[in-house]
């Protein structure tokens, strides 16, 4: 072959080679670009699977859509504790195929009340625990789970003395104690400037305490706490979070439209790498929602959910 001939061919392949790497990529990071997942994605045929691993393959895509526009949200700059052009929320839609079963409104509407998969595998349960962080003083999450179910409930917050109403407080089924969950076992003693004195312990050393290796239905609003408490579970535990469900009232009121994108996209991520799938939310405001999670990765409770 002609000399000449060759090394024209390879300044050719070369000078190809240099225009599809320095190419610049095909992202685009204009507001035009940003599409929210859609709830379409999840929605695969539930007659033709009952299997949530199976939902799961279908779930990553949102996983990726979410990524791709919260991407293009942070580059710019948008306030996603505002309600528009997108609020936090429509990043992170739930996906109902992964309660294949009825899911149930327990306590009475509005704040106190909470979506839970399966109520009646509870009913049916004879050892099962419930924890409840953050009973306030309403407390109809609580009153009607003792009231269906043969559940323990652990009820605990360090801002009332006692279990709140309708609950009987004496009913053997109710566990009380004023104490937070933390992201340490700490007592504080001030919170916004007002001056307390509030014991906060981990789920880790309750659970200890309590004697407990399995909760079935783990129940979380508690203002804010949610992200250092939920944050050292993960660290604690981290084969398999020792929950069925989550049930929170995620709150973005008291962290900044920063700390959005540094702090609560960060921790759900890592909510979710630990098996957590939301089923179900409930619109709230731009700066609190309910959000209900199955843990798919539950494979050491032999009645679980899915049975
Ligand atoms: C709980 O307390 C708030 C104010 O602290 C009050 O407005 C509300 O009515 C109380 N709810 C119940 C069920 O007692
Ligand atoms: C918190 O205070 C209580 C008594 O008020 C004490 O028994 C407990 O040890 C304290 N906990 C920590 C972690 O300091």
């Amino acid at each position: 072959m002609n000399r000449r001939y060759m090394f024209t061919l390879i300044i050719m392949l070369l000078y190809c080679f240099m225009w599809y790497s320095l190419k610049p990529d095909e992202v685009q990071y204009d507001l035009t670009a940003l599409v929210a997942p859609s709830l379409k994605d999840c929605n695969i045929d539930k007659s033709q699977s009952n299997d949530v691993f199976e939902q799961d393959i279908e779930y990553e895509k949102i996983v990726q859509a979410r990524m791709r526009a919260l991407q293009i949200a942070k580059v710019n700059g948008l306030d996603l504790k505002k309600e528009k052009p997108h609020s936090f929320w429509d990043f992170y839609p739930a996906c109902p195929n992964f309660c294949p079963f009825k899911v149930s409104r327990v306590g009475r509407h509005g704040d106190g009340g909470k979506w839970l998969c399966n109520l009646e595998r509870l009913k049916m349960k004879s050892n099962c625990i419930v924890y409840s962080f953050g009973v306030s003083n309403d407390s109809s999450f609580e009153d009607e789970l003792v009231k269906n179910t043969d559940c323990i409930v652990y009820a605990y917050d360090p801002t009332v003395k006692q279990i709140g109403y309708p609950v009987d407080p004496s009913n053997p089924k109710i566990k009380f104690q004023p104490i937070g969950i933390g992201g340490k076992d700490q007592n504080i003693s001030s919170v916004l400037g007002m001056q307390l004195n509030y014991p906060l312990k981990t789920l880790k050393t309750l659970m200890r305490e309590n004697g407990h290796e399995w909760i079935d239905v783990l129940k979380i609003d508690v203002e804010g706490y949610e992200y250092e408490s939920l944050s050292r579970v993960l660290g604690d535990f981290q084969q398999v979070l020792p929950f069925d469900q989550l049930l929170i009232e995620v709150h973005l009121s008291w962290i900044s439209s920063e700390e959005v994108y540094s702090l609560v996209i960060p921790w759900w991520d890592a909510l979710e790498r630990m098996g957590l799938r939301p089923y179900f939310t409930e619109d709230g405001s731009p700066t609190r929602r309910e959000y209900s999670f199955i843990n798919i990765r539950n494979n050491i409770d032999p009645n679980n959910f899915r049975k």
